[in-house]
């Protein structure tokens, strides 16, 4: 299945507008040459040279990418290609916008299944110093906030942020702490953490995130990531990445592909 149809599946009750390319942060401009259809996101720069703009005020390392498909693609002039160009790019990319324009949407729409016995026994996780890095909404650091001594949510998205520390508050959570942060770069010291857990967030660097993990994972200490995806095809890179690093990995039953790796430091 392509991941925009997908998408569109997911989130079919949720408007997306062409127009909210304009809420990307930077680093999401910076995925776009691995995430959009070339030929595509080239009709729609043509067609709202607002966005292009803005994509390269925003993020000026896009402009040779954004030059390269400009001058591979011609322009197109039928009215109802040029919108289905714009809406495939808009779909393919479709989880970054939500994540800006409705992490509430994300975070009842997702299928996010975990539970804590699946992950680690309870009696490994007291009083220990834990990360969910690429927090989201927060699902796992809330998950496993009642059963550890301090949870660092890192999230690089503001409006994810913002979601966390409203959940927070509002359920009175007291050892959730949200803050910015990168896989590739974790405001920590050295030698923090017990545990350093992800869930579905790793792989935009592989090389210097293992660095990162390595570097404020205690000895000891364990790093955990969670992956669950439509179809095994869509794991695979990570999948093979992780075992690459030499972590283990455990498979569950579930619709479509989960599973857990870990690898102790
Ligand atoms: C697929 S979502 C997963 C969110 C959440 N962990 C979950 O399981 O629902 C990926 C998350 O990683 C964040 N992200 C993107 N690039 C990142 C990076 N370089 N380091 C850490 N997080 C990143 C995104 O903003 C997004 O919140």
């Amino acid at each position: 299945m392509k991941y925009s149809t997908y998408l569109r599946e997911l989130f079919s009750d949720t408007n997306l507008d062409i127009e909210d390319l304009l809420l990307l942060e930077s680093f999401q401009i910076k995925y776009l040459p691995k995430r959009v259809p070339q030929k595509e996101f080239a009709t729609l720069l043509r067609a709202h040279p607002i966005i292009h703009r803005f994509l390269i005020k925003k993020e000026p390392s896009i402009q040779s990418f954004l030059d390269k498909i400009l001058m591979e693609n011609k322009p197109i002039h039928d009215q109802d290609t040029i919108n289905d160009h714009c809406n495939e790019v808009v779909w393919e990319i479709g989880e970054l916008i939500v994540y800006n324009k409705f992490p509430e949407a994300y975070n009842s729409k997702i299928k996010f299944t975990w539970k804590i016995e699946d992950i680690l026994s309870t009696n490994l996780l007291k009083d220990k110093t834990i990360a969910d890095v690429g927090a989201g909404s927060g699902m796992l650091s809330l998950l496993l906030s009642p059963y550890v001594k301090t949870v660092y949510a890192f999230e690089p998205l503001v409006s994810f942020r913002k979601f966390i520390r409203n959940e927070v508050s509002v359920k009175r959570i007291k050892n959730i702490y949200t803050l910015e942060g990168y896989l590739e770069s974790i405001p920590l010291p050295d030698d923090t953490l017990n545990y350093l857990f992800t869930s579905n967030a790793i792989g935009w660097n592989f090389e210097q995130e293992q660095k990162e993990i390595e570097r404020v994972v205690k000895p000891g200490g364990q790093a955990i990531h969670l992956m669950r995806a439509f179809d095994k095809d869509a794991a695979s890179p990570y999948h093979d990445q992780l075992l690459k690093w030499n972590y283990e990995f455990y498979q569950f039953k579930a619709e479509g592909y989960k599973a857990k790796y870990f690898k102790t430091f």
